[in-house]
Parts: structure tokens; C-alpha cells; sequence
């Protein structure tokens, strides 16, 4: 925690499109009168014909559902591009910069874009995929995932983009749970210097499906490298052949509001991952209208938001908002640390960016490598910065803003989460006093609350569970096949209202600080992950018995993998079988699953009943040994002085 606190900038007060005055008004109308507020927001995109009723939303048990804008009629794709061309079809909507440097980058203008996406529309259709169809992408950080996001949107495919760092495995077991029978991939991806088998991934992940007939009769490959991978006849398809001859006209398909939109797998604390799923209409307002207030965006801005597309926040803040909002959108192909250390900058200068909204986790691991990587480059374009996917330290937020932006730029910290589709508690630029640390306040249309264990709303300066109270726009809607998973995670807890799964503090200004998750998710370099992922990944390798994870603090990351694990019987636990253990999850699950620490336990603690106490394995993964709690109920007490006496590194 931290006491400074940054008053908003005189010519931001000035000139933002929202200030404090402005903030508090919006904010207060719209929870008194949140039909007006939205239908008033909604008018930001054009709808094909209008919606009936603004809001139908309970959260309820006997009553439950959330449906926004019921009866409107709109493409979503229509909305990034076709609205745009008579204006500034001209106008560059997506510069690429690509992973080296050297190489040339692209920048496509919203007619372009929309030629291209049109054209892949059309190429698709000629595949036989149709509305309502699932389409799984697996590709590099390329303007052709933008394409195909939004060529599925047009005709009301519902895609859904796997992370390009995933496993042949995690890819398998996504692409089996939404039933896609087509997959859009790349022969390699490219990043900071080193390719990614992506092509060879999806054969190995078909291999695997095939084998449980699962059957994908298409694959339709870029090539990004011009490796030679092999293609299966009558299943892959080249980018390029495919689109060839293709129509640079494609109708968008007329969707209901509440039609879906996309999946988007994301971890939760149980289980694999569950596939969440948003519509069209209100994720539209939603992330455009948080796009516009959280970055003051107006047209001409280059906007850069450095997530990868495979994360909810490529979807929203990479693609949707920006290109419903008109706005000049940089995608990046790299790494903060490829050629070197001043990348991002080097980037920010090349294209005058003017916003520039990036991970914690890439912020901490630049800081370490000192002020001149930064120093050496201009970045006087920049006028804001932003920051989400994880709590960012006080100290990473004081560099972000002294080196980096000169403490000319706020920075807006923006909580939210793959389930909220767009910001939920954030600072506005030109109206919110700034607290390193803190996401701050509220979005227009959201009701945080804090409460206790037993669900009890704490007043005032307070810490508990996040949760929100009523439905806004972007939320998730459900699990894709699983609706009752969807009521069971987000709203048993506290009934009544959404439990976020975070941990919260609010002070004596109304600032809420995020502390971390509460459940059994963490959160490494802004990836989410599942504790109970890692562990069914180490369970199912042969020599192991029994595995429990937790987090662990990391300067860099925010919070590492730390696994304890039991062999089996007769098994040695040593170096080799450590680095075995390392490699398969990286294989089954993907790099960003990496455990940092493995430790040999010959027993877990557990309770009589057979439940893992975490609470004594979270302490010994902090080391924080002191104070480990009562041991009592443990079945062995015996067994934490054989996890103490096991753990690596100083004691
Ligand atoms: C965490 C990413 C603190 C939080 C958009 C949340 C944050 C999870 C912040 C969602 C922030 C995200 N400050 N914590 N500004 N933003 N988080 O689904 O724990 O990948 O629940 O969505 O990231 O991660 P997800």
C-alpha cells in the first residue's frame, strides 16, 4: 500500500472527456436510473433495428438471468468497419508490428480491413461454417486473427481463440468441449526470435481428437514463416487458396443482441477450463463505451494495447472497442525484451503512440533491467498509460509513471476479468485522483461491494470478498454446455450477487485496492491459472501419486507455481525425476504453467476427511513458516515438519 495520491492534471481536467464533476454525475445516474443511462450509451452503436427493453437481469436462484437489450438487431463486425468507411475508410485501423524489427510491418486501413475480413467471411462460408458455429483460432499475434475474429462475427460464427502458447493438449481438449469442427492456425508463430510449432500443434491435438472421434474436417493455415510443415489432404486448406476469388463483399448476418458473440476458455478453481461466453449486443456497448471514458479515446489516436488476442483483453481492448471507436490500433507480434530491453519504447516512438496499456508483469521485469532501456527513447507522444491482469505494486507503478511516462501520463490501473468483458473498477483519466496500487473506482454502471465470509456487506473502509452487486452489459452470460457450472461458480457463494473471486480492500476515499484471488486461481504474469490444472497435469504423469499447488510471491511474475508432490511408491525423488515433472506440465498444459518450485512431500496435510489443508501449504510456498495456524485437525501433524525440513532454498 501506498499513501501518494496524484491529482488529475490540469489540461486533463480541462479537456477530458469526463472530469471528477462529470464522473460523479454519470456514475450516480447511472445506478438511479440505469435504463435511461444505457439506453443512452447504447445509442454508440448502430443497431439494426432497435432493442425493446434495455434490461432483464436477476441474479436470483428462482429467477435467474441477464439479458441486455433484448429485441435489437446488430452485427458487431458491421460496427468495427462498415460504419467507419464512409468517414475514414482511409483511416489506418491496425498497424502491425511485427516480431524483429528489421522485418516490415503493415498498416491496413478500415477499408482494407474490411475488404480482407469480408473475404474471409465469404472463404469460411465456402467451408460450410454458418451462424452459430464454433471456430477455434490458434494464431500469432498477426492482423489475420483480427481478420478472422472479426469474419466470424460478420457471419455469426461464434469463435474461439485459443492462446497461441497453449499445448497440442489444451488446444485438443477446447477445441473437443465447443465441438468446432474447423481450425484457423498459422505454420509457425514468431516470438522474440524463436518460432512456435503452431501447425504441428494442431496435427499432434487432431491426432489426439481423432482418437476420440472428434472430427475437424478443416484447417485453414497462414503462412506466417514459410516453414515447410506438412498438410493433410482434404483437411488443410492454405490461407491464401482459401480466400483467393473470394468476394470483397460479404453481408453481415443480422444477430440478436443476445445472440453469442464468442468463448473464451478461461481457469477457474475447479476442473478444466470452462468456456465463457459472451453475446453481442451488450458486450458491444459495454467494451466500446469502457474503451472511449477509460482512455478518453477520440479518432486519429494511436492506441496501443500491448495484449496478446488469446487473452479476454486482446478480444475487447485489441480488436472490439478500438475498432468500434474508429480508433488506430497497433497489434504486436513480439516480446518486451526482443532485439532488447527498449522495445516497447522503441515501438511507442515508431508510431507516435499516444495510450499504451500493457501487463504489470512486463512492466517489473523492464524495471529491473534499469531506467536507460527507457531513457534512450523519446516517447513523447505518450499522453496516458494503463495497466490490468494483475495488482501492480506501488513501486512498478511509480517507475511506470516517473520514467516512463515522465509524470506527465496518469496511468489507469482497470481491474476486471475475462467473465466482465470490459473494465469494472478503473480510474478515469481526466477525473480520478490516482493512488499507486489501486484500481480506484468504479465504472458507470457497476456495484462493487465488500463482503464477509458469511456474505455480510461491510460498510465504509473494509476488507473482504469482491462482489458485484447487479448485472451490467458485458457480462458473461454462461459456460458454454454448462449453465448450471455458470450459476454455481459465479453466484452460490454470496447467493444473490456476482462473486468475483477476488479479495478487496476499500479506504476512507472509496478506493477499492485488489488484493488477489481468494479462490483456488493465480495469477502468473497476468496468466490465470488453476491450481487444480496443474495438479491433474502432474497427477497423470506415471510416477506421481498425489500433487498440490499453490502461488508463490514473485517479483516478476506476481505470483509463481509452487508444486509439492508425492511419488509413488519406489520412485525416486530427485533431480532428474524434478526436471521430468517441469517438462510434462509444459507439455500438457503450456509454458505459462511452469512450475517454479517442485517439492518432493512424501505426505500432504491433510484433515481427517481427507481434505488438503492449502492454507499450511500456501504458508510454507510464502515462507512464512512462523505462524502456520492450528495443525490439530490434521490427520499427521507429523507430516509439516517433513514439508519444512523439505522445502528448497533458504529455511
Ligand atoms: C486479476 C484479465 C488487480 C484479478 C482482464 C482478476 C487484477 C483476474 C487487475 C482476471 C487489476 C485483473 N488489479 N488484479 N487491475 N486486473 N486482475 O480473467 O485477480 O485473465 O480476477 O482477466 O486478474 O483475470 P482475467
Amino acid at each position: 500500500m501506498s499513501d501518494a495520491i496524484f491529482p488529475v492534471p490540469a489540461q486533463w481536467a480541462a479537456n477530458a472527456l469526463v472530469d471528477s464533476t462529470g464522473y460523479e454525475a454519470k456514475y450516480r445516474r447511472s445506478i438511479a436510473d440505469p435504463d435511461g443511462f444505457w439506453r443512452e450509451e447504447a445509442q454508440r452503436i448502430d443497431w439494426i433495428e432497435d432493442f425493446d427493453t434495455v434490461r432483464d437481469t436477476s441474479f436470483d436462484r428462482d429467477d435467474f438471468r441477464i439479458r441486455w437489450f433484448e429485441g435489437g438487431k446488430l452485427n458487431i463486425a458491421a460496427n468495427c468497419l462498415d460504419r467507419h468507411l464512409a468517414a475514414r475508410g482511409d483511416d489506418v485501423a491496425i498497424i502491425w508490428e511485427p516480431d524483429d524489427p528489421a522485418d516490415a510491418g503493415r498498416k491496413i486501413t478500415y477499408r482494407q480491413l474490411h475488404d480482407d475480413v469480408c473475404k474471409f467471411a465469404n472463404a469460411l462460408k465456402a467451408h460450410g461454417v454458418a451462424k452459430g458455429d464454433r471456430v477455434t483460432l490458434y494464431l500469432p499475434m498477426v492482423p489475420e486473427a483480427a481478420i478472422a475474429m472479426l469474419a466470424c462475427a460478420r457471419i455469426g460464427a461464434v469463435h474461439s481463440v485459443v492462446f497461441a502458447g497453449f499445448s497440442p493438449d489444451a488446444l485438443a481438449g477446447r477445441i473437443k468441449d465447443c465441438q468446432s469442427r474447423i481450425v484457423i492456425t498459422a505454420d509457425q508463430g514468431l516470438r522474440g526470435g524463436k518460432t512456435i510449432p503452431l501447425k504441428a500443434n494442431v496435427d499432434a491435438a487432431l491426432e489426439k481428437l481423432s482418437a476420440q472421434e472428434v472430427a475437424v474436417d478443416t484447417v485453414i493455415m497462414l503462412r506466417r514463416t514459410g516453414a515447410d510443415v506438412p498438410m493433410v489432404a482434404g483437411r488443410d486448406v492454405d490461407w491464401a487458396d482459401a480466400v483467393s476469388g473470394q468476394g470483397a463483399d460479404c453481408l453481415p448476418e443480422i444477430m440478436d443482441a443476445e445472440d453469442p458473440l464468442f468463448i473464451l476458455y478461461t481457469s477457474g478453481s475447479t476442473g478444466q477450463p470452462k468456456g465463457v461466453l459472451h453475446t453481442t449486443g451488450g458486450y458491444a456497448v459495454w467494451t466500446a463505451m469502457t474503451h472511449h471514458y477509460v482512455f478518453d479515446y477520440r479518432p486519429g489516436q494511436v492506441y496501443w494495447c500491448a495484449a496478446d488476442v488469446g487473452w479476454v483483453t486482446g478480444h475487447s481492448y485489441v480488436v472490439y472497442a478500438p475498432l468500434m471507436n474508429g480508433a488506430t490500433t497497433v497489434m504486436f507480434e513480439g516480446v518486451p525484451n526482443f532485439p532488447d530491453f527498449s522495445r516497447f519504447w522503441q515501438v511507442i516512438d515508431k508510431y507516435q503512440v499516444e495510450i499504451f496499456y500493457a501487463a504489470p508483469t512486463a512492466l517489473r521485469s523492464l524495471m529491473r533491467e534499469g531506467d536507460k532501456y527507457v531513457t534512450r527513447t523519446s516517447r513523447r507522444s505518450l499522453r496516458l498509460l494503463g495497466t490490468v491482469g494483475e495488482p501492480i505494486n506501488p513501486e512498478a507503478w511509480q517507475w511506470y509513471h516517473r520514467v516512463v511516462g515522465e509524470m506527465r501520463c496518469p496511468i489507469v490501473d482497470t481491474w476486471w476479468q475475462t467473465e466482465t468483458g470490459g473494465a469494472m473498477i478503473t480510474p478515469l483519466p481526466g477525473a480520478t485522483a490516482l493512488k499507486p496500487g489501486s484500481a480506484t473506482l468504479p465504472m458507470f454502471g457497476v456495484q462493487p461491494a465488500l463482503v464477509d465470509n458469511d456474505g455480510v456487506e461491510l460498510e465504509g473502509p473494509a476488507e473482504g470478498a469482491l462482489i458485484i452487486k447487479d448485472s451490467w452489459p458485458g457480462q458473461m452470460r454462461t459456460v458454454y454446455g454448462d449453465h448450471d457450472r455458470f450459476f454455481q461458480t459465479y453466484f452460490t457463494t454470496f447467493p444473490g450477487v456476482y462473486f468475483t473471486g477476488d479479495g478487496c480492500r476499500r479506504d476512507q476515499d472509496g478506493y477499492y485496492w485488489i488484493t488477489g484471488r481468494i479462490d483456488d486461481v493465480i495469477n502468473v504474469s497476468g496468466h490465470r491459472m488453476g491450481t487444480a490444472e496443474v495438479e491433474s497435469a502432474l497427477v497423470s504423469h506415471p510416477q506421481v501419486a498425489e500433487a498440490a499447488v499453490v502461488g508463490m510471491p514473485h517479483d516478476v511474475k506476481g505470483q509463481g507455481i509452487y508444486a509439492y508432490v508425492t511419488p509413488m511408491e519406489g520412485i525416486e525423488a530427485g533431480e532428474e525425476l524434478r526436471a521430468e515433472l517441469v517438462k510434462w506440465v509444459r507439455k500438457e498444459i503450456g509454458p505459462i504453467a511452469t512450475p517454479d518450485i517442485v517439492q518432493f512431500a512424501p505426505g500432504l496435510p491433510k484433515t481427517r476427511s481427507g481434505k488438503i489443508m492449502r492454507r499450511i501449504l500456501r504458508k510454507i510456498a510464502e515462507n512464512d513458516t512462523t505462524n502456520l495456524g492450528d495443525i490439530s485437525t490434521l490427520a499427521d501433524p507429523g507430516v509439516v515438519d517433513d514439508l519444512l525440513a523439505g522445502r528448497p532454498g533458504p529455511k
